[in-house]
């Protein structure tokens, strides 16, 4: 189609929807500054935006609390260890991996504002030792699996419009991190506008929507369109193992945890954390009303996040470490054309640098935004049988969020040199400990050489670690 045609296309859709002014500028555009707002204003699905405007940005939102919350029971698998269900769920896990039903799934479209990293998160260099980046260390935990299990699983990895071409360029030149090419596949989410308080969308240039990706939630709908759906079911996948891009420490593909989901029947699983703090800021799983669901920390409010049982403990103890099985076959009935239950939208509301299209000088100027986006968890109420276990924080989650401070690079890797020592004392190799507590040698495990401290038993390991030494197993 010529630009001419598409520009009379776009501009009737937007027009009819009350947002002609994205193309304002076309006038004033030369060729390839109107190519790439036809690219932007193509994107955007005006009749959604139109029918969220009102309920999102017009308005606030009300944030409905459930009239019943209560504690919800998280599994906990130490409970479970030499139980039938635990025998059991170990067979179900192991051979659901062997026999290719299992993909790992990273969603990395995010745009990493707090890191403050110029680049995808995933080429961030985490590891203590090597200095390896966060998708080296997946791909790693992927022959890892490889090794015990004897099946590849295949790798999906989201991301987004304004990160696809610097992740896919990440991979090429490092050699697709050591894995076949044919094992990864990326996609790429959607995106939302952002709007200003009046339903205008916001534009950060005179030719450019101010577009930022639709939340991880987005990556269900983003499996189905990808056509990545299509491809598991015709490969035999049954579950994806779904995890963050920013979490060195987590078990990519965890037997015990898919088995559980199996033999549970459940659709959604999840893992959790005892929560550091009673107001700490990660979402807490609730019994809203008898459903599984995460309340937000902002959402929940502070009497029910103060609450304590009668022993003590915390009540709504249950922290959401953002990392999931999830049936390929339940993505598949939540994103159908016309499904009766879709994900909510939650609005956030930022400061940024916007220009009006109609003015001819186009000077930028700040000013408040709404942005929407979904969040996964939101799928979880959805599902048949959701099931929650618990994981130590310890084992399995330090985020690389901030640049300094809490869930930063630094707690990231003192946390894998912490546990790198854990499984080696466990294994029966002498540590040796400063007198602050912390290990005495900066140690790495590839998770190509050990995916989990009973993995880390079976491997040739030295007597001792040396106090002040740099050790790398891989
Ligand atoms: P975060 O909530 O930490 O957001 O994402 P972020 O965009 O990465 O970072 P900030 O908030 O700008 O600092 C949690 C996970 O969800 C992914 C991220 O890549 C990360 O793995 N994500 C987030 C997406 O894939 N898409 C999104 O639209 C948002």
């Amino acid at each position: 189609m010529s630009l001419d045609a598409r520009y009379r296309a776009a501009l009737d859709t937007a027009g009819a929807h009350g947002q002609a002014h994205v193309l304002g500028a076309w006038e004033r555009l030369d060729d390839d500054a109107r190519r790439t707002l036809l690219e932007d204003v193509e994107r955007v699905d005006f009749a959604l935006c139109a029918s969220l405007i009102g309920e999102y940005v017009r308005e606030r939102p009300r944030i409905v609390i459930p009239d019943r919350i209560e504690a919800p029971p998280v599994l906990n698998p130490k409970s479970l260890a030499m139980s039938a269900e635990w025998t059991r769920a170990w067979e179900a896990g192991e051979s659901a991996i062997r026999e290719g039903r299992v993909a790992a799934f990273t969603v990395a479209g995010g745009q990493g504002t707090r890191l403050g990293y110029d680049g995808p998160k995933g080429g961030y260099r985490v590891s203590p030792v090597r200095e390896a980046p966060l998708f080296q260390v997946f791909a790693e935990g992927l022959r890892g699996v490889q090794r015990r299990f004897g099946r590849l699983p295949r790798w999906y990895i989201m991301t987004s419009p304004g990160n696809h071409d610097a992740t896919q360029a990440l991979f090429e030149q490092s050699g697709w991190y050591g894995l076949p090419r044919e094992a990864v596949r990326f996609f790429t989410q959607g995106q939302m506008p952002a709007f200003l308080p009046d339903g205008q969308i916001a534009m950060s240039e005179r030719h450019r929507i101010a577009l930022s990706p639709d939340g991880h939630g987005g990556s269900l709908r983003a499996l189905r369109d990808s056509g990545a759906l299509e491809e598991m079911r015709n490969d035999g996948v049954e579950q994806i193992s779904y995890f963050q891009v920013d979490n060195p420490l987590v078990h990519i593909i965890d037997p015990l945890f898919i088995g559980l989901h199996l033999v549970r029947q459940s659709e959604m699983s999840s893992k959790a954390v005892t929560k550091a703090s009673d107001t700490e800021r990660v979402g807490n799983f609730c019994l809203a009303d008898g459903r599984l669901c995460v309340i937000e920390y902002s959402d929940l409010p502070e009497a029910l996040a103060l609450r304590k049982n009668p022993d003590g403990s915390r009540t709504f103890d249950a922290g959401s470490i953002a990392i999931h099985v999830i049936d390929r076959a339940f993505v598949e009935r939540v994103t159908a054309p016309g499904a009766a239950a879709r994900l909510p939208w939650h609005r956030a509301d930022k400061r940024v640098a916007v220009v009006d299209p109609m003015e001819a000088a186009g000077v930028p100027r700040l000013a408040d935004v709404v942005k929407l986006e979904m969040f996964v968890f939101d799928a979880i109420p959805l599902a048949r049988n959701a099931m929650v276990m618990y994981t130590p924080r310890e084992e399995e989650f330090s985020p690389v969020k901030n640049a300094e401070g809490a869930d930063s690079p630094a707690t990231s890797r003192r946390d894998q040199v912490r546990r790198a020592a854990r499984w080696l004392r466990e294994a029966g190799v002498r540590v040796p400990s400063r007198e602050d507590g912390e290990p005495d040698a900066i140690i790495e495990i590839s998770p190509a050489f050990a995916l989990d401290a009973a993995d880390l038993r079976s491997r040739p390991l030295p007597g001792a670690i040396e106090r002040g030494s740099r050790v790398v197993l891989e």
